[in-house]
């Protein structure tokens, strides 16, 4: 298997326990983590998992992949993964990964996740994007007390995944979910109209919305002219990761045009303080990382919000960021991956 060690402290070697196929295009995984790190794996439902695996060149890749497990039902952790095509690394996972390999992986990260199990939710997913919505649907029915509409998108009857455990869900929850199947073979692509027309019942909920971008585009606008808040529509992100995010780096070079202050970081998380050296214009999390810190991240691109913490006191500055909101950034959240300093000492909490 490929997985080689790394070093990452906050890399781990995931089991492969099971192998299922859920149709031609999609397997999923079902994963053990060390029994070290089994509590570094909790996570909420709607996150995803990093994988480090084969690209291209003999090189490694990292790849994200959304957990079709629910945390709050007792089964294990599971990602789920459909071809893409011409793509190396899910093409690989469908063809070469075997009950007993070992694949190493992040910790589970990411933001599309209720804030509430226990109210109302519309859940919209479009053939792959019902990997975190199952998540969701499972975790808010088992452990919340709201209904759940989920209104699921697929080319034709074949290309739909989960079928037996969303049936299962109807029939164990027939007063509280309700699935709607929108196949495009006979309904045609969802549009802004026909879509609104079918969501109205459910526009006062909060949304979460996966699948492919133009579908999100579709959803988000039908929702909106139903009246629905923009901040109640949730669009799980989805992004490429460029760089090698299993290499844990050495402070990196200054970036140009960022102010040259250098000091120091004071950071709390999982109830310890620590006190280490920020070079001017070196990402936080580098600054962290070096200084012997456990701090998260996952795809150290800016995308994720997997190393969200928040300024206590002084100032920083974001290099990049396609996550947080202007409220998020008013009420002082940061990412850490991102974040050079503009202030001599920074205070920062992870809590
Ligand atoms: S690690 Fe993904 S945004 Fe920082």
């Amino acid at each position: 298997m490929p997985a080689e060690p790394t070093g990452g402290a906050r890399t781990h070697r995931l089991r492969v326990t099971e192998v299922i196929v859920e149709n031609a295009d999609t397997h999923s995984l079902v994963l053990q983590a060390p029994p070290d790190a089994t509590d570094r794996f909790g996570y909420r439902p709607g996150q995803f998992l990093t994988l480090k695996l084969p690209g291209t060149d003999g090189g490694w890749a990292a790849r994200c992949y959304s957990l079709s497990s629910s945390p709050h039902t007792g089964e294990p952790l599971k990602i789920t993964v459909k071809r893409v095509i011409g793509g190396r690394c899910s093409n690989w996972v469908c063809d070469e990964v075997r009950a007993g390999d070992e694949i190493e992986a992040l910790p589970p990260a990411g933001t599309f996740t209720p804030d509430s199990l226990d109210t109302d939710l519309l859940l919209v997913a479009g053939g792959s994007g019902i990997t975190p919505v199952l998540s969701i649907a499972k975790s808010a029915l088992s452990q919340g007390t709201g209904k759940v509409a989920l209104l699921y998108a697929n080319r034709d009857d074949s290309s739909v995944v989960f079928r037996d455990e969303l049936w299962g869900l109807t029939e164990a929850y027939p007063e509280r979910l309700v699935v709607i199947h929108w196949l495009e073979l006979l309904l045609g692509l969802p549009g802004v109209d026909r879509l609104a027309a079918v969501l109205a019942p459910y526009a006062d909920r909060d949304a979460y919305v996966c699948g492919p971008g133009p579908m999100m585009d579709v959803t988000e606008q039908a929702l909106r002219s139903l009246g629905t808040p923009a901040r109640r529509i949730h669009r799980e992100r989805f992004f490429s990761l460029s760089g090698d995010v299993f290499d844990v780096p050495a402070p990196s070079a200054p970036v140009a045009g960022t102010d040259e202050v250098s000091g120091s970081v004071r950071v709390e998380l999982d109830d310890e303080t620590h006190t280490v050296p920020w070079p001017s214009a070196t990402p936080l999390l580098d600054a962290l990382l070096a200084g012997g810190v456990d701090a998260p991240f996952s795809c150290r691109e800016g995308s994720c919000a997997a190393c969200t913490c928040r300024v206590v006191s002084g100032e920083v500055k974001l290099i990049r960021n396609e996550v947080l909101d202007e409220q998020d950034l008013a009420d002082g959240y940061i990412l850490a991956c991102q974040a050079v300093p503009l202030t001599e000492r920074v205070e920062v909490t992870y809590s």
